[in-house]
């Protein structure tokens, strides 16, 4: 399945990272998703059609984010949600009148799957704790790009792995934001987990040795 932009924004944007990334979930073939870090939606769409074409209605999609641009985001990478584009501009403020980078936005992306999905508004460092991990099989860890975000991230989701699920990790080696490497290299050698790094270093792919 070819990776779609949905005339969104997307941290997957750059050619055939996106593709790649939904090659890695078809091999796997979840039934139960968890995005950490959703913004426009996009990638959630994409994952959404890819397990409808596996599971037909047998799937879950779970996705967390902030959806929003305030002080408690200080130390965080969040993607400049403004368009480029003007058009894209004039269709979301003037004919859809919809913010994609909120709740309500994505929603709207992800209609088609309404009773598969599951949005969540807040913060990973406290919303994490909450979620039942026993169900999930794969988590795209996406959110926050701060070292003790990333690390509390990666110990909320360690039942995952415990369970023979995967947790992929975006953005393994930026050089904006070291603790997303820092984090994953600490987590994965404390753990004595498998760490691999795939697509000229972009994801980190951690799983039970
Ligand atoms: C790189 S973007 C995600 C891109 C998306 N996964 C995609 O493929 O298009 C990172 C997102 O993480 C969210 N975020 C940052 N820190 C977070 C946190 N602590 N908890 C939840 N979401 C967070 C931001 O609001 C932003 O939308």
């Amino acid at each position: 399945m070819r990776y779609k932009k949905y005339f969104r924004k997307t941290s997957l944007k750059q050619k055939g990272v996106g593709d790649f990334f939904l090659s890695e979930i078809a091999q796997k073939k979840p039934k139960t998703f968890l995005e950490v870090g959703v913004f426009h939606g996009v990638t959630a769409r994409n994952v959404c059609e890819l397990l409808y074409s596996i599971h037909g209605n047998d799937f879950n999609y779970i996705g967390l984010d902030l959806f929003e641009e305030k002080d408690e985001t200080i130390n965080e990478v969040i993607p400049n949600t403004k368009f480029k584009n003007p058009l894209k501009t004039i269709y979301f403020n003037y004919i859809k009148r919809l913010d994609p980078y909120s709740i309500e936005g994505v929603e709207d992306l992800l209609k088609k799957f309404k009773n598969n999905v599951s949005l969540i508004k807040g913060n990973s460092n406290t919303i994490l704790k909450k979620i039942d991990m026993s169900k999930i099989d794969y988590v795209f860890l996406d959110g926050g790009h701060d070292y003790l975000t990333v690390m509390n991230d990666l110990d909320c989701c360690n039942e995952v792995l415990i369970n023979n699920g995967i947790i992929l990790c975006d953005d393994y080696d930026l050089s904006y934001a070291p603790g997303v490497k820092q984090a994953i290299d600490e987590f994965t050698i404390a753990n004595k987990l498998k760490c691999q790094i795939i697509c000229n270093d972009r994801f980190a792919k951690i799983e039970k040795n």
